[in-house]
């Protein structure tokens, strides 16, 4: 038998709910396995911040990387100042452990309403970069407040960053369709975009069997409501992704699906496991939010930690009750969770 010591951010609003659901569903899926699951709950989060003015302390960052993973619900409050959690907690665990890859797959299942009318077979796996672009936070302003006021967000875009996730992203699509898409907008961002562009080259000559091509942002918002199932594989930078992945969850049957990974491949830090919607402060505490996307990110994690089976059994589970989810009419979030549970033990 073996032990998983799993670090638990539940965070704000819905992140509340959902997270203990994740839990269950990870318990049942590991329990017949033979593996243990230890938490250890980290008390971050709005909560936290009013109580102590702290977002993240070096201390937290210590104890948290002490773990083998880390499950994070959503953090986010009408109460706190914009950015303080988004950037000083969120942002600062995927860029203090190195989260390179977000991974952001989409995959429409049978029995799922999306609002496209043909959507076709839609499988596609977003490899978003975690710990570049705009999101550095390498900006600031002038004259704030007056008339000439000044402010920039200028994106990082290094060739080591783009390197090691456009690899990620070919060697993800080699083991899947062998299609790998390009989403930037060079014909504008002409720095940053000819970088991702060259190495995109460089590192696919590596990788004949897979083909490559290019969207720009904009065009890309066309042919994924229009035609969703051409793509596999698509790697973009850290804000065309957020962007990216909140249509594809829209696509996949809703931001309550959407689950997400952001991964460090080397192993140096723990990865972090959450679902890509957010606090959701207009359905918190109402029992009203939707914890398949944490039981999908659940999924991810178990795959991460070399538990293919047991992952397995976590995206059958959710693709029999999603097939069922026109005919039972409307469930809660522990309604929800409680039929998850169920149909992994019975797996
Ligand atoms: P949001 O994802 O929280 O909500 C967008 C819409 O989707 C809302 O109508 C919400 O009710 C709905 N929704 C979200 N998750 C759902 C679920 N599981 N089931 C059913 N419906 C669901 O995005 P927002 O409103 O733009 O942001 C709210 C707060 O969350 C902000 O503070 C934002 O910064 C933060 N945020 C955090 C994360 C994160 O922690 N990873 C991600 C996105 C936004
Ligand atoms: C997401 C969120 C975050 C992002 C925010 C809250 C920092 O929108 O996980 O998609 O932009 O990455
Ligand atoms: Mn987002």
């Amino acid at each position: 038998d073996s032990t998983l010591r799993l670090a638990v951010i539940e965070g704000d609003g819905i992140g509340q709910e959902v997270v203990p659901q994740g839990l269950r569903v990870l318990r049942a899926a590991l329990e017949p396995a033979g593996v243990t699951v230890e938490t250890t709950p980290f008390d971050l989060g709005a909560g936290r911040w009013h109580r102590t003015g702290e977002t993240l302390t070096d201390e937290d960052m210590s104890r948290l990387a002490e773990h083998d993973a880390i499950l994070l619900g959503a953090v986010g409050d009408p109460q706190v100042p914009s950015g303080v959690l988004e950037r000083g907690l969120l942002l600062k665990l995927r860029f203090g452990f190195d989260h390179f890859v977000n991974l952001r797959p989409t995959r429409l299942v049978p029995g799922v309403s999306t609002p496209l009318a043909e959507p076709g077979e839609v499988d596609f796996l977003v490899v978003r970069e975690g710990t570049e672009g705009p999101y550095v936070g390498n900006g600031g302003s002038m004259r704030t407040g007056t008339p000439l006021e000044v402010a920039t967000e200028v994106s990082l875009n290094t060739a080591v960053g783009v390197e090691r996730v456009v690899r990620y992203a070919f060697e993800q699509a080699a083991a899947r369709r062998g299609k790998l898409t390009l989403v930037h907008k060079h014909n504008v961002l002409v720095h940053a975009g000819h970088l991702w562009r060259r190495v995109v080259d460089e590192v696919g000559a590596e990788f004949p069997g897979v083909s490559v091509d290019y969207a720009h942002v904009d065009a890309m918002m066309i042919y994924l409501v229009q035609d969703p199932a051409r793509f596999d594989v698509i790697v973009t930078d850290n804000l065309f992704g957020d962007i990216v992945t909140d249509l594809a969850g829209a696509i996949g049957g809703g931001i309550g699906l959407a689950a997400s990974g952001n991964i460090n491949p080397t192993g140096a830090f723990p990865s972090m496991f959450e679902p890509v919607h957010g606090s959701a402060p207009d359905i918190a505490g109402k029992d009203l939010a939707d914890p398949t996307a944490t039981v999908l990110s659940v999924a991810l994690l178990l795959d991460h930690l070399g538990h293919a089976g047991p992952a397995q059994k976590v995206r059958d589970a959710v693709e029999a009750d999603l097939a069922e989810r026109a005919s039972l009419g409307a469930r809660g979030t522990v309604a929800i969770g409680d039929a998850l549970v169920a149909a992994v033990t019975e797996r």
